[in-house]
């Protein structure tokens, strides 16, 4: 397993060519951090500007349509966002599931069109407030990779698994430490179940409500490999204070 933390910030809708700044600093700063992977996922309009102005950190899309092009109007494809400058996307966001109505079976579908054109993905699974109050959260998330996860020949390692909890997204609040590490080790269980064992491998990252502050701990939950940052990677100042935190606590878990 790599060891170096995966460190995702995920833009959302926002951001224009202002931001671009932004990109370019945590770019800049990336170049002195190298025990952190840092990759950003701006919206659609700026991946091409972001791949210009950034050297060393990764940049993707945030989804992809399922099929390779044709008569979708307002969707993008994979070979599209690829050819913009993406190297990987996101998929199965929440945000996604809930606006735009994305079952399992849809996100498998991006999730797959994506590897297919060459793209790593990283795969969102998470519980909403209701489900984890009804003791429902682990059958849930194990349910989304079983329907969600790409399958077929060399996949595993294209794949990151982000566990982010519905309700800790923007709210400021996030599961305990140890709930972290008993979703991801659950997780993790599912993976190998899944993928045999080289699904030990599989990076699965923290998502929600991740800030400079609370970072390290987080991130020293078992089995966390990273993080996937939404409102906190919208500045270079409290990105990077995320990734120097995660450097932080990689030194001290290994
Ligand atoms: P916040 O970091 O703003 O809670 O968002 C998390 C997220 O949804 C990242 O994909």
């Amino acid at each position: 397993m790599s060891i170096r933390p995966y460190i995702v910030g995920n833009w959302k809708m926002h951001g224009t060519r202002a931001m671009l700044a932004e990109a370019r600093a945590i770019d800049r700063a990336a170049e002195r951090l190298l025990k952190v992977e840092v990759a950003l996922a701006p919206p659609f309009t700026l991946i091409h500007a972001t791949r210009k102005e950034a050297n060393l950190i990764a940049i993707g899309a945030q989804d992809v349509h399922p099929a390779d092009g044709g008569a979708h109007t307002g969707d993008v494809s994979a070979a599209m966002v690829k050819d913009a400058g993406a190297g990987f996307t996101i998929v199965g966001h929440s945000e996604r599931r809930a606006d735009h109505q994305e079952t399992d079976a849809i996100v498998k579908e991006k999730a797959d069109a994506a590897i297919d054109a060459g793209m790593n993905v990283i795969v969102c699974v998470g519980e909403t407030e209701a489900e984890r109050d009804s003791g429902k959260a682990e059958d849930v998330v194990t349910g989304q990779l079983a329907g969600s996860l790409p399958t077929g020949e060399a996949v595993v390692e294209k794949v990151t698994v982000a566990y982010e909890p519905v309700w800790a997204i923007g709210t400021g609040r996030t599961p305990t430490v140890e709930d972290i590490g008993a979703m991801h080790r659950k997780i993790r269980e599912k993976l190998v179940s899944i993928y045999g064992e080289e699904g030990a491998s599989v990076r699965i990252l923290y998502g929600g409500s991740v800030k400079p502050e609370n970072a390290a701990e987080l991130l020293a939950a078992d089995e966390v490999g990273g993080a996937l940052v939404g409102g906190a990677s919208l500045t270079a100042e409290s990105f990077l204070g995320i990734i120097m935190a995660s450097a932080e606590a990689q030194e001290e878990k290994s």
